[in-house]
């Protein structure tokens, strides 16, 4: 066994990293700079590819390869009920009761991100096999024939659960790492918290694991170690980083809010979702008849959120974060939020 404050789990060795310490793939946010800041100090940071379009991503592939040589990994999404493309359905209309929100938006600049269908997901994976990403990490699924068709590109696969039966069927698939993921987490969420869920999945399988949900700090990483998992998988706390891609107004309303003030709705993607606690979620409370399947949902609403997220508009998009927001209290460079989380864990663990 390793001394502590090495910090050296076997899941470094499998990925040929220093610290079992991902920053974990958020769309649109944990693109080259940030993925690359956290590879590049030791750690394994993973490109959020999903708004991506092929060529996007092998750009932000190779802006990454520029910033460091060391190992990295892809997030996309393959939930088994998107479409493989639009066909010819009708665009759906923003529903009627968030059309009065348009005139704050007026005039503000922002595109649409490529809706979510197989077909893009399978043009980002094969960028991802081309490129020999290390590390393909799904979110919301992952089929088998995934596994297979990384497996011999020799890219390893990772897949985030919520709950153990997922970790069972992922572990049959083939995975080499399961990212246990409780209901404290920021993005797409199960109904069970790290705390029962991390022990839970590790007991389970044999197969590495990493917590994720709600660490934010080097005691969340140790609270992981200690409950079985190999390493931590973290979101929120990297968006309050100088190198993440999102809007300085997200990284400052997660410095502000305390930890109510994040919520679960279904308004962006149909799918429940960690978000921060706004007009928009508000507007969304107890009107479930109106939300659309993936990926429906999100094109009916992107006329508002888009402009709204490109502009920081934190009062009337969809904003994923974790609740772990109500203990960050700076923005900090992510190589320098890397060494203190190292230090904070050797600390945690050594009391
Ligand atoms: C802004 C944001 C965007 C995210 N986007 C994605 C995504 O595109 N795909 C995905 O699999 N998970 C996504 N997630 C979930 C993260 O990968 C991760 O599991 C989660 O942030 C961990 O919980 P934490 O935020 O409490 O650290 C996102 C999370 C956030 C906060």
């Amino acid at each position: 066994m390793a001394p502590h404050n090495s910090l050296k789990t076997p899941v470094c060795d499998l990925f040929g990293i220093e610290y079992p310490i991902f920053a974990a793939g958020m769309g649109g946010v944990t693109m080259a700079p940030l993925a690359g800041a956290v590879s590049a100090a030791g750690g394994l940071g993973v490109l959020g590819a999903t708004f991506c379009t092929a060529k996007e991503l092998r750009e932000e592939i190779r802006a990454l390869r520029r910033i460091t040589d060391k190992p990295f990994g892809v997030d996309l999404l393959f939930p088994s009920d998107i479409p493989p493309d639009l066909g010819s359905r009708e665009i759906p209309r923003l529903p009627d009761f968030l059309r009065d929100l348009l005139p704050r938006i007026t005039g503000l600049k922002g595109a649409p991100p490529p809706p979510l269908t197989l077909e893009l997901a399978k043009a980002q994976l094969q960028v991802c096999l081309e490129e020999k990403v290390p590390l393909l990490v799904s979110g919301l699924g992952t089929p088998s024939w995934l596994v297979k068709q990384c497996h011999g590109a020799g890219t390893k696969v990772a897949s985030i659960v919520g709950n153990v039966r997922q970790a069972k069927r992922l572990e049959q698939a083939g995975v080499d790492l399961i990212v246990a993921q409780g209901l404290e987490a920021g993005g797409h969420v199960g109904t069970v918290t790290t705390l029962v869920l991390v022990p839970a999945v590790a007991d389970a399988v044999k197969t590495p694991v990493l917590a994720a949900g709600g660490i934010v700090d080097g005691r969340g990483i140790a609270a992981g170690l200690v409950l079985g998992a190999q390493g931590a998988w973290i979101g929120t706390r990297f968006i309050a980083t100088k190198e993440a891609t999102a809007h300085d107004n997200h990284k400052k309303r997660i410095v502000e809010v305390d930890e109510e003030g994040t919520v679960v709705s279904r308004s962006y993607t149909g799918k429940p979702s960690r978000v921060l606690k706004n007009e928009f979620t508000d507007r969304w409370k107890g009107r479930d008849q109106h939300l659309l399947p993936m990926p429906w949902q999100r094109i009916s609403v992107e006329t508002l959120v888009a402009p709204a997220k490109a502009n920081g508009l934190v009062d009337l998009a969809n904003f994923p974060t974790g609740q772990g927001s109500g203990a960050i209290r700076d923005i900090v460079p992510a190589g320098n939020l890397l060494e203190r989380l190292v230090n904070e864990t050797r600390a945690a663990l050594d009391r």
